[in-house]
């Protein structure tokens, strides 16, 4: 793999003497000489986890060709991608190198380069910097001169792209609009009151091969990227494609099984990844910002319902003995992500399914494997993405995993079960910590998908439960008002969640609809289909579950269509609850 994002800020080892000194005052009445250098380190952008920076370097001394710039951050700050400089952390300590272009600094002259960083807690400007270990901003005595205030300052770029040698940002969401599906927002735009959802962003599913080229008369993937860059106009647009193909698709259940049967890998290559990959590559495309969403549900059914468990099907099985999903997603990763454009999101579940610590660890390596074997490595990922298609509220107000009742934890709830998470953000955030520490880069961001968990309308609590039981303490006070939260197919009561939004949180790199609201789970009843899909009585309202959701009732709304098809009623319910209300 040639990407080289991430590789910018491997680890590098700094002289003692590049560690930060302390800065005196300015004597009264000193006269101050020129100092030998000044940095001039500007935070252009800061959204509170993650920030840009544009850094002006001069040097009043001898020409230099080539230059190091250095500095020591007192807060969490780390650097995710440069541009016009080589910028390396190690721990706190940061260097910037010239890069080849613009290595030669003339006496008096100046140079500058840009980063993009993420951080938690505060983003203070550094207090020193060296260039070529020469400590800059004070005179050449070593007494300070104040940080020159420049009276008239250089015109920054209002909204600044930060590239890098591979083309990619850290954060993709960051200062881009959302492709709108045009097919989705007539859906949504032709039922009554849908005008007030129908500019919304949402995914575009690449749910089978002949999506590729347009179903029945409908956009195609070219259409899509076509009507993009309309879209696009001279700002920065993301497009998000969800890459839903695998052989033996959907093991788990059956309402998304797919076209391809469990040995068909070389055909997801060669007739479904390869015509995408070459599509993404076009150079008339390079503009845009394409978002991958990868293979929902794969390899979390992998982990989990691949055998030893309740929940585990024959069909898991198959896949995880034949290989199958683990080189399909390998290869998918390797394919679009040496596009330097392309920005892949690994599908990670949900807390619901995954927040146990005995699925937690083992999905991280399962993920750590696919990503660094049959030709992937972790600069092919961007991050991953928790809440695909599901219900799972981004945050529970009134629910804490740390709260008890009565001295007993609420995760001895009904509802919890043991878990380690009550919601979607919490669950990814100690998701992308342990995949970082596991070996993912450090740029990682998470994206949820906030389509249909809003939970809003009457039913939703409006203060904590009562503390007569950690039952009731929890079925009183949760937002998410599933029957149970294994329960994943057209769910009654839900709403509209969070409406797209770059950067809303630590570490998520976005909000997103990547399930498009409105299209069906599946059906409620069997319906035949020329698209490889089954009926899973997960989708029917008179079935009483499964291991995988504890047996219980399924709360799926009746009289529902094949999945991916439009579904009225639901779309009609999504927004009435929507929370946000619209
Ligand atoms: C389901 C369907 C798929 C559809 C997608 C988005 O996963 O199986 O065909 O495109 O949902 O609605």
């Amino acid at each position: 793999m040639s990407r080289t994002r991430l590789a910018l800020i491997a680890a590098l080892t700094l002289t003692a003497g590049s560690t930060a000194t302390a800065l005196a005052v300015v004597p009264a009445g000193a006269a101050a000489a020129a100092p030998a250098c000044t940095v001039d380190y500007k935070v252009q952008n800061d959204w509170g986890s993650g920030f840009t920076t544009n850094v002006t370097v001069t040097n009043n001394g001898a020409a230099k060709s080539s230059w190091a710039v250095k500095w020591t951050y007192a807060g969490t700050q780390k650097v995710t991608n440069a541009w016009n400089a080589k910028v390396t952390q190690s721990g706190t300590n940061v260097t910037a190198a010239n890069e080849s272009y613009n290595g030669s600094l003339a006496g008096g002259g100046s140079v500058s380069f840009g980063f993009q960083g993420t951080y938690s807690g505060s983003n203070a400007v550094p207090a020193t910097f060296t260039l070529d270990g020469v400590t800059c901003n004070t005179d050449s005595g070593g007494t300070p001169t104040p940080t020159p205030t420049d009276p008239t300052p250089t015109p920054t770029d209002p909204t600044p792209t930060p590239t890098d040698p591979s083309g990619k940002v850290d954060n993709p969401f960051v200062g881009a609009k959302g492709y709108v599906n045009p097919e989705w927002s007539a859906h949504a735009a032709a039922e009554p009151g849908g005008s007030r959802v129908a500019n919304q962003s949402t995914a575009v599913w690449l749910d089978r091969i002949a999506a590729i080229n347009g179903v029945n008369g409908g956009m195609g993937l070219r259409a899509h990227l076509d009507e993009a860059l309309k879209q696009k106009g001279s700002g920065q647009l993301v497009i998000q494609l969800v890459i839903y193909d695998l052989p033996g698709r959907d093991c788990a259940a059956l309402a998304s099984n797919g076209e391809l049967g469990p040995t068909e890998l070389d055909k997801y290559k060669s007739q479904y990844i390869d015509p995408i990959a070459s599509i993404l590559s076009d150079s008339k495309y390079a503009g845009l910002r394409i978002a991958t969403v990868i293979e929902p549900d794969s390899l979390p059914n992998l982990v989990t319902n691949a055998g030893g468990t309740a929940g585990s099907t024959d069909a898991c099985a198959t896949m995880k003995a034949n290989g199958n999903y683990e080189k399909g997603v390998s290869y998918a990763l390797d394919k679009l992500g040496a596009i330097p454009n392309v920005y892949n999101y690994i599908d990670a579940g949900h807390h619901a399914w995954l927040g146990w610590d005995s699925n937690f660890d083992p999905t991280v390596q399962e993920f750590y494997k696919v990503a660094t074997t049959n030709g992937a490595s972790v600069n092919d990922v961007t991050g991953f993405i928790v809440n695909t298609a599901n219900y799972g509220a981004t945050k529970e107000p009134f629910v804490k995993i740390t709260d008890s009742v009565n001295g007993q934890t609420v995760r001895q709830s009904k509802w919890i079960d043991w878990n380690w998470y009550v919601d979607e953000q919490s669950f990814a955030q100690a998701l992308r910590t342990k995949l970082v520490s596991a070996g993912f880069n450090s740029g990682l961001g998470m994206l949820v998908d906030t389509s249909r968990n809003g939970w809003g309308g009457s039913a939703r609590p409006t203060a904590a439960g009562p503390t007569t039981s950690v039952d009731a303490y929890v079925d009183g006070g949760r937002i998410d008002r599933r029957i149970h939260a294994g329960n994943w197919c057209n769910q009654s009561g839900a709403g509209l969640g969070e409406r797209p939004t770059a950067a809303p949180a630590a570490g998520i790199d976005a909000y997103v609809w990547v399930k498009p609201p409105g299209e069906s789970d599946g059906s409620s009843t069997a319906i035949s289909n020329d698209e490889g899909k089954g009926f899973d009585r997960m989708c029917d309202p008179t079935y009483g579950g499964n291991a995988r959701n504890g047996n219980n009732p399924t709360g799926a709304l009746p009289n529902s269509p094949l999945a991916g098809k439009w579904f009225s009623a639901q779309f009609q319910e999504l927004m009435k609850n929507a929370y946000p209300a619209l």
